[in-house]
């Protein structure tokens, strides 16, 4: 068995968990956590489901370096870092910001006591990434940002047997929040009678959500809600309300969350929720998409 396979092996899959609140109960709904972010410190959550086919494939052509791509906080970054350590591979990071440097923050820090070998390089300069990829990295297995891609979406499709093993019945609702939609492609997948609902972490149009996800699958005859009211001002940005409201989440349920991506797509469900967007008895199943080591303590 191979490095790659071995890393994967050798996890059991994430427990799924339900999670109390007076609010649920009183709307009569079923809320319950596929706690992904348990599956590695590190490489958590979907960036677990996004990598392994993409590390397999790298192992199989022969590659012995990976390059992607990240901002300064890329819980991406700090996941192919470790896992690169960890099965055996070379890393590369090509970060936007030509200001950073490998002690700017946490994130940067871990990745480079991974082993990754990190190119700061200006806004202007990222967004050409076809570019960067031929200058730092011809003979490198290349792993677009966020992780997203074909192979990436078959991993995150493991969810939904795991899924059926666990909850062992149909569930109404499935929740994830969206950044490049490599996640939220793979849970199209979910049965037809499963509504995927889609929380952008980004300042973004339904639309362009939607056309992002139909990159990467046929969204013909799927049930799919995009939830566009959530982002708190923007990529990364955040408020005393939401702030207050992961604290008083994980109080209440001891599930930790972060203020990037779960934490929004949490006060959007709740909100919902509270708004009375769900029948009684309907079933909703989140997936923890992890990313905890970018939380801000
Ligand atoms: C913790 C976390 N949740 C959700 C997402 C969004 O996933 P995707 O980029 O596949 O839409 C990301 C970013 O990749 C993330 O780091």
């Amino acid at each position: 068995m191979s490095r790659v396979d071995r890393f994967w092996e050798n996890a059991a899959q994430s427990p799924l968990q339900i999670v109390k609140m007076p609010l649920f109960a009183e709307h009569g709904v079923r809320v319950y956590f596929k706690r992904d972010d348990l599956l590695h410190p590190f490489v958590s959550g979907n960036k677990w489901r996004k990598l392994k086919y993409n590390l397999l494939e790298a192992e199989r052509s022969g590659f012995t370096r990976l390059l992607t791509f990240g901002g300064a906080y890329s819980n991406h970054i700090a996941a192919v870092a470790a896992a690169g350590q960890a099965t055996g591979f070379k890393t590369t990071g090509i970060i936007r910001g030509e200001e950073l440097t490998e002690v700017s923050n946490k994130t940067l820090q871990y990745a480079s006591q991974c082993g990754m070998k990190l190119q700061f390089v200006t806004r202007e300069a990222y967004r050409d990434k076809i570019a960067l990829a031929a200058d730092f990295g011809t003979d490198c297995y290349v792993i677009p940002e966020g992780g997203s891609n074909a192979l990436a979406v078959k991993g995150v499709q493991e969810v939904m047997g795991e899924l059926q093993s666990q909850l062992n019945a149909s569930f109404d609702y499935l929740c994830t929040a969206f950044g490049t939609g490599g996640t939220a492609s793979g849970l199209i997948s979910a049965p037809a009678d499963t509504k995927v609902l889609v929380f952008p972490a980004l300042n973004i149009q339904k639309a362009e959500v939607l056309q992002h996800i139909e990159t990467f699958v046929e969204l013909q005859g799927k049930k799919i809600e995009v939830l566009i009211d959530y982002h708190f001002g923007g990529y990364g940005k955040e408020t005393e309300e939401l702030t207050r409201f992961i604290a008083d989440f994980e109080q209440q349920t001891l599930i930790p969350l972060e203020q990037v991506y779960t934490g929004k797509m949490m006060y959007g469900l709740v909100d919902l929720i509270r708004k009375g967007y769900f029948r009684r008895g309907e079933v909703i199943v989140v997936l923890h998409t992890g990313g905890l080591q970018g939380k801000r303590k």
